[in-house]
């Protein structure tokens, strides 16, 4: 879908910067509070490339040391649903002993989290996994699959774009989420 502005195709916000901002902060807070008990820094691993907005507004927001990671992921969305993800980017850090925070953009059917969850980070003998996803759209939830342990907002089945989400690779750049219109799945 090609664009010459950046809002083109957009049919409405759904989130405002000043929105986005406020759920950063109150997530941050909660965040806070939990790994400023256990008493050790979490390592931030971010799900690329759609986590990076919202993971460099967090890492910011945080009152507490971090360190930060990233993970790649080739997932298979929609009609394209042929295979299980594939891990294409592998963290540097050692995770072995850490409290590792998942840090995604949007939790959908759980097949991405879930894999990396269960299948991809057990081999590094983490203190503790836990997932931390700005949007959750849980209306096409898998039976079984994870949840998130902090989330921004839920929201219902729509297509969304904007801070770090993508339409095949565009939106990226938009400062606030919005609502594709005549995106192929979750049109409104
Ligand atoms: P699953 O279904 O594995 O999906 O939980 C996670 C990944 O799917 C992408 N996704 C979206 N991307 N707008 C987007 O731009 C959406 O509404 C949307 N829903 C799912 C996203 O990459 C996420 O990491
Ligand atoms: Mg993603």
């Amino acid at each position: 879908m090609r664009r010459t502005t950046k809002s083109q195709q957009v049919a409405r916000v759904l989130f405002s910067e000043a929105q986005l901002s406020a759920m950063v902060g109150r997530v941050a807070r909660e965040i806070e509070r939990d790994y400023r008990a256990l008493g050790e820094p979490p390592v931030l691993l971010g799900v690329l490339n759609g986590s990076v907005v919202f993971l460099s507004d967090l890492m910011r927001a945080l009152e507490i040391p971090c360190d930060v990671d990233f993970v790649a992921v080739q997932s298979y969305r929609g009609e394209r649903s042929t295979g299980a993800p594939q891990l294409r980017l592998s963290p540097k850090t050692p995770l072995a002993g850490r409290h590792v925070l998942v840090v995604e953009d949007i939790l959908d059917t759980g097949v991405t989290l879930s894999y990396l969850c269960r299948e991809y980070l057990p081999q590094f003998d983490a203190a503790s996994v836990k997932l931390c996803a700005l949007l959750d759209k849980p209306s096409r939830r898998l039976p079984g699959a994870v949840c998130a342990d902090y989330a921004g907002a839920v929201i219902p089945d729509l297509f969304v774009v904007g801070y770090g989400l993508d339409y095949d690779e565009a939106y990226r750049d938009l400062p606030y989420i919005g609502v594709l219109s005549g995106a192929p799945e979750h049109k409104e």
